[in-house]
């Protein structure tokens, strides 16, 4: 049965508007004709750019940014869209002509603005990794429960295509037979050489010195949540993903894409340990991050499944060769394999490149063998394999809850973050999963929850942490 789209999202909004305590902006109403969404964007310049894309076939309502220097290019093609500095401007003073919020800005404020955008009743999409650390990705994920109407999605594009489902299917039909070894392989950092885009730049010296700003940069609003520090003309834009503070590295940058099939897949959370194998370069756990390093997670046995551990390796490094090997190069670079009892499962760098089970002639006789089987135990396709039709689909009521939601997509960050914990504080990590802490690592409880910037502290926007009266009087 469709659901009439202006009737859902009135009670979208009417279900977030009665689980406010105190509603901080006005709650969104279905204006828009032609039964298109009203979309708003926080972040343009950057990969926002392909967000807008995505969505064009919306309402582009309102753009934000802090550097419309930068992101004046994307923007000229929506002139129509009004346009802010802070978001939470746009959220009041648009509030009620917004059904939905798209958020393309660094890692370390994808979590306010998300949280803020629900709380005004807002569908969100935002950039992987969800959100700067573990903490937060289990608050995404309480907020998607508390506003059981929004519609919420991580744009992860691989997520949304028919490759990976085959995936799904292959593995389900029990092709590989068990699966205890996983390698998931990246190729950068790159550093910057002056030439190129700078997704990584490596500081002559550290501390950085300090910059002013460029002219119609608001650096003030850039730093969100992060903490308190000064401007350096190295971290934006894009460069930010090299520095702990912001980014996430090498491996919150890409452990989204490679890794999402075996996450998804063999159902990877709460790993007993996270360790640090080898790290190599000038780092710093205080600054930026290494050039090369193998990470490894082990993940308990479930009923579904044996004991899996998982290898990420950055730095372009050669790994293991399964015995069923179908390239003439060894493994390396951007690339994943499922190492199976039977068969080994690879993609390149996301789950819809190169995808395969190893050996071309096992593979395509499987394939052929097999394609009713396959098929029917695919999950349902996504209209153009889109990540943002998938989600345009869910809000208008369309298409089925994103495959991506933050419930997933808190659950592939995590295993991400806590793999950037070891690569950035080195050892051995225990940790338990339920406590949402390390055992033998306690002072790496900082980073498993950062702490919020003054005046942009997330507790007003949390209403589900709120302790009543008694808790508070007894706590
Ligand atoms: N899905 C993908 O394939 C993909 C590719 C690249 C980047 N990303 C993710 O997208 C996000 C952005 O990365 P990028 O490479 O575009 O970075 P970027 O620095 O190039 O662009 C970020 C944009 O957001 C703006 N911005 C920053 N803070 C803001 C704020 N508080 N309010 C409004 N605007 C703000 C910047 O001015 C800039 O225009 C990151 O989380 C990154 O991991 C995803």
């Amino acid at each position: 049965m469709k659901i009439d789209r202006r009737k859902f999202i009135k009670t979208a909004s009417t279900a977030a508007a009665a689980s406010f305590v105190l509603p901080r902006f006005s709650i969104a109403e279905t204006k828009s004709p032609n039964e298109k969404l009203n979309v708003a964007f926080v972040g343009v310049g950057g990969i926002g750019s392909m967000a807008l894309n995505g969505m064009s076939s919306e309402n582009i309502v309102a753009l934000c940014d802090v550097d419309w220097k930068y992101s004046a290019r994307a923007a000229s093609k929506y002139p129509k869209a009004k346009r802010f500095t802070d978001y939470r401007q746009m959220l009041d003073k648009m509030g009620k002509d917004i059904d939905a919020v798209c958020v393309s800005t660094p890692d370390h404020s994808h979590f306010k603005i998300t949280l803020d955008s629900m709380s005004a009743g807002k569908h969100v999409c935002v950039q992987k990794p969800l959100v700067h650390n573990v903490w937060q990705c289990r608050e995404l994920q309480k907020a998607k429960a508390y506003y059981p109407k929004l519609k919420t999605q991580m744009m992860n594009q691989g997520h949304a295509t028919t490759q990976i489902r085959m995936l799904k299917a292959w593995y389900d039909l029990g092709v590989a037979g068990p699966i205890s070894e996983v390698y998931v392989g990246c190729g950068g950092p790159s550093w910057w050489k002056g030439k190129g885009t700078p997704y990584f730049v490596k500081p002559k010296v550290w501390p950085l010195t300090k910059d002013t700003p460029p002219e119609g940069f608001d650096f003030n609003l850039w730093l969100n949540q992060a903490q308190e520090t000064y401007f350096n003309k190295t971290y934006h834009p894009l460069a930010w993903r090299g520095f702990w503070n912001f980014g996430t590295g090498m491996l919150g940058d890409w452990f989204c894409h490679t890794g999402d099939a075996p996450v998804w897949i063999l159902d990877l959370k709460a790993p007993s340990k996270v360790e640090l194998i080898d790290r190599k370069g000038d780092y710093d756990p205080k600054a930026f991050i290494p050039d090369t390093s193998v990470v490894k997670w082990t993940f308990p046995k479930t009923d579904k499944r044996g004991e899996v551990v998982m290898y990420w390796c950055d730095g372009n490094r050669e790994m293991p060769k399964p015995k069923d090997w179908d390239r003439p190069n060894p493994p390396r670079g951007g690339c994943m394999m499922m190492f199976g009892k039977d068969h080994t499962i690879a993609t390149g760098a996301r789950p819809n490149i190169d995808t395969r089970i190893c050996g071309r002639e096992f593979f395509q006789n499987f394939r052929r063998e097999k394609k009713d089987e396959i098929a029917a135990k695919m999950p349902p396709k996504v209209r153009k394999d889109s990540i943002y039709c998938e989600w345009i689909d869910a809000i208008k009521g369309d298409g089925p809850e994103c495959l991506g939601s933050f419930d997933y997509a808190a659950q592939l960050t995590e295993v991400a973050l806590l793999g950037v914990l070891a690569q950035r504080f080195g050892g051995v990590i225990e940790w338990d999963h339920e406590k949402m802490a390390s055992p033998n690592r306690p002072e790496l409880n900082a980073f498993i929850k950062e702490p919020e910037r003054a005046g942009w502290e997330s507790d007003s926007v949390r209403p589900w942490a709120k302790k009543s009266f008694w808790n508070r009087l007894f706590s």
